[in-house]
This record gives structure tokens, sequence and C-alpha cells, in this order.
């Protein structure tokens, strides 16, 4: 049984704009990953890396999924480094399709560039920086997605409709 969309991809790859978008014409429940996070501890992204470590951060970020995914019907937007780990990905596997959103280095930067939002870019907010980082985590994304689509120059709402066909099918009808 697939019953949720979930949209993963590296940061910036515009996971957060599409569920909106999809949570408007699908008229399907929209959570965010990081924004759950944020309200379970009461701490920012930055904090949380800052004062408790990354690790804490991918704990939560799997302790999170466990949480939501007891639901159906969702639109989940996940973190850029959720499907890092493969428990992660068994759960988003067991629980709906995985999407995954493409995008190239420089159209990455431009979405991102002006937001300090992000700790793992904030030092290092550079073209070649998210070139480099993006080939190391490549496999995992590609491994990972059952469906991915390319957002560079591309519409929002033809991307969503794209989507919507695309799962449409797991759903039978949404
Ligand atoms: C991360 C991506 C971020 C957030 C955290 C770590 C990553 O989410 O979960 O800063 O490891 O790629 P977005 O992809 O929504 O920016």
């Amino acid at each position: 049984m697939n019953k949720n969309i979930l949209l993963t991809g590296f940061m910036g790859t515009g996971k957060t704009t599409i569920s909106h978008e999809l949570h408007r014409m699908a008229r399907m429940e929209e959570i965010d990953l990081d924004a759950y996070i944020v309200e379970k501890t009461g701490c920012s992204i930055n904090e949380i890396f800052e004062k408790q470590g990354e690790q804490f951060f991918r704990n939560m970020e799997t302790e999170s999924l466990k949480e939501i995914l007891n639901k159906t019907g969702l639109i989940l937007s996940c973190g850029g480094g959720t499907v890092l780990r493969t428990e992660n990905v068994d759960l988003m596997k067991q629980n709906g399709k995985i999407v995954l959103l493409t995008a190239e280095p420089q159209t990455i930067y431009e979405r991102v560039k002006n937001n300090n939002e992000r700790p793992l870019l904030n030092q290092n907010m550079s073209i070649e920086y998210i070139a480099e980082f993006l080939e190391k985590r490549k496999s995992a994304y590609f491994q990972a997605a059952d469906i991915i689509i390319r957002t560079d120059g591309r519409n929002i709402a033809d991307i969503c409709q794209e989507i919507l066909n695309k799962t449409g099918k797991a759903f039978g009808k949404i």
C-alpha cells in the first residue's frame, strides 16, 4: 500500500515549494519533517546542530519519521539528508512513494544562497561546494527514489501535476 507522497532531494531542490503546491492541488495534508522537529524540540535546526550535534538531529529525524508515518494520505517533505539512513528509507518505502526532486548545483545555489538556516551550507555557500556535496549523496538519492523529477527551469504546477500523475497510480485515485 502506498499512501503517502514522500518528497526527497538535496537542499534547494524545491521540496517545500512543491509540497505547498501539491497540498493546494490535491488537498492532502502536508507535513514538513524539519518543521516537525523544530516544534518537537523547541529549537531551530541551526541550534540543534550547534548545541546537540548532527547525530542527535539524525536520531530526531528517524524518531519523527516513525511518528509521522503512523498517518496516511500525507505529503511529507523530508530533509535533504533523510534518505542517508537505510532505516529511514525502509520506513519510507513501506509507507509511500519516494519522489526525488533534482536540480543542478547552479540552480540550487541560486535558491539557497540568501538563506542561513542550513547548517551544512552556512560556512560553505558556493556552487563548487554544493556540486561536491551533491556528488557524495547522489547514489543514496537515486537508490531510494521511486520517481525522479528534474526541477530546473520548470513551472511548479507542471512539476506537481507530473508527481500526481505518477503517484496517482499507486493511490488508485487521489
Ligand atoms: C539537511 C537538509 C535540511 C535540514 C538539515 C540537514 C541535509 O533540510 O534537514 O539542515 O542534511 O541535507 P532541507 O533539505 O529542507 O534544506
